[in-house]
């Protein structure tokens, strides 16, 4: 149904007469042709000086990294939003930063995806598809179950970088090795530290 309206649109928008001249050609999405490019292909069209095997297994490791990263954010903003107790307002202005931080590693990775031919994941339901990160639930939770969940988080995204950091290496995608070490991994590791010193059990007032 949806499609034959789309078809009437789009083919009364090139009927001459100037009311139609400025009819904006709506509605084409229904009547899409083949995508420009598939998902999960890789395509050559820059000369950057990788071979496709690199290129691919490059692309599929920082959409990994993407999807986790784009979860991790997320899950930065919710804790601003909803973090309570006597650590609100360091915690509220900390997730903050970590969330604006982690969107600039969000774009770094899916614009290198991009560079190398692959096309980036970028809607949430397929990053919900993809992420390994643990269901965060929709609940309110305590602050110390909110800084658990993001150190475990940051954990699972180390990791990863950790072992594409060697493969991107050992293939010779060199940009590749230095956004995965230099923006992703530095980023996280920094932020677990900041994140971490929230865990210490230790006195407020008097020293022990
Ligand atoms: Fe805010």
């Amino acid at each position: 149904m949806a499609k034959s309206n789309a078809t009437t649109t789009a083919k009364s928008a090139k009927t001459k007469g100037p009311a139609s001249s400025i009819q904006p050609i709506l509605n084409q999405q229904f009547d899409a042709p083949k995508p420009l490019q598939k998902y999960g292909t890789v395509s050559q069209r820059l000369p950057i000086g990788l071979d496709e095997k690199t290129r691919q297994q490059s692309v599929t490791q920082l959409n990994q990294l993407l999807a986790d990263t784009m979860t991790l954010r997320d899950m930065y903003k919710k804790h601003h939003w909803q973090v309570v107790g006597p650590t609100f307002y360091q915690l509220h202005l900390l997730y903050d930063k970590h969330y604006e931080e982690q969107s600039t590693i969000v774009d770094t990775i899916a614009e290198r995806i991009q560079i190398l031919g692959g096309v980036a994941i970028a809607m949430a339901h397929d990053v919900a598809e993809l992420t390994t990160i643990p269901r965060t639930p929709r609940d309110r939770e305590e602050a110390p179950i909110q800084v658990s969940r993001l150190l475990e988080a940051h954990q699972i995204i180390l990791k990863n970088c950790h072992d594409y950091a060697k493969q991107a290496d050992e293939a010779g995608d060199d940009g590749t090795n230095d956004v995965v070490v230099s923006d992703v991994m530095r980023t996280n590791e920094l932020q677990v530290w900041f994140v971490s010193e929230h865990m210490v059990d230790t006195q407020l007032v008097r020293s022990e």
